[in-house]
């Protein structure tokens, strides 16, 4: 049951709301790079970096989905406002990753980067994730809504495709504690099992088209 506001979310605290997520989300990358550039960022400067921002991107974009439920559950509409800025900043953590990997472990052998994908599964599903939250930051503003029309919302669906790919790399990345990516993974799911309903038509729709499209 949905509970009765004691505080109410209005468009005046919007504003407020969004400065505090680009200041939660800007300040620690800008911290960490600076102190990867000078030598305070341990004896490993770059896996702590790759570490940093990969999980980074996941915390953010486990957040963007855990917006719907919190504004249904404490009835604050308004909180949808923000979530399409923690998806566009789950990828600007996304992109730092893969640019801190392919800058500073693979020092640019673009060779190396696909063999890497080919070869090693975690990578691979970490590249599929990345590719489709590129796609959906691209199609996040509202001219691309306006455009795509119903299309817009089966396409941005990816998301829950995206956020399974990404738990699943990291408890791959991972040599021997799982128990962080496990919490990860339960978290995942349970955002996930929250829109049971709409991922059951989402997979039907799917196989519907791949079905139409054989024939
Ligand atoms: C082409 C895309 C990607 C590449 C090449 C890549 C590469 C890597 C590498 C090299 C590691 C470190 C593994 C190790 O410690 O040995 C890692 C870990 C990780 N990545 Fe990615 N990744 C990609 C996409 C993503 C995306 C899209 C996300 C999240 C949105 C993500 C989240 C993570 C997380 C959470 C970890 C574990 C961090 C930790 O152990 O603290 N990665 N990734």
């Amino acid at each position: 049951m949905a509970k009765t506001p004691s505080f109410k979310l209005t468009k005046a605290h919007v504003p407020w709301l969004k400065l505090g997520i680009h200041l939660g989300a800007l300040l620690p990358l800008l911290i960490t790079y600076y102190q990867a550039f000078n030598d305070q960022l341990g004896g490993d400067p770059v896996t702590a970096l790759i570490h940093f921002t990969g999980l980074g991107a996941f915390k953010l974009l486990l957040l963007s989905l855990l917006i719907t439920p919190l504004a249904r559950q404490f009835k604050q509409g308004l909180l949808i406002n923000v979530r399409r800025l923690l998806g566009l900043y789950s990828f600007s953590y996304a992109f730092a990753h893969l640019a801190s990997y392919v800058l500073f472990d693979l020092q640019l052998d673009w060779s190396l980067l696909l063999s890497e994908i080919v070869k090693r599964p975690y990578i691979t599903v970490g590249f599929v994730a990345w590719i489709i939250l590129f796609c959906l930051t691209l199609t996040s503003n509202k001219k691309a809504q306006r455009n795509l029309g119903q299309r817009w919302q089966k396409l941005h669906n990816w998301v829950y495709l995206a956020v399974g790919l990404v738990a699943l790399h990291f408890l791959w990345s991972v040599k021997s504690d799982v128990i962080e990516p496990l919490i990860y993974i339960l978290l995942t799911l349970s955002l996930l099992l929250y829109r049971r309903g709409k991922l059951k038509r989402w997979v039907k729709n799917r196989i519907n088209n791949t079905q139409i499209s054989k024939k």
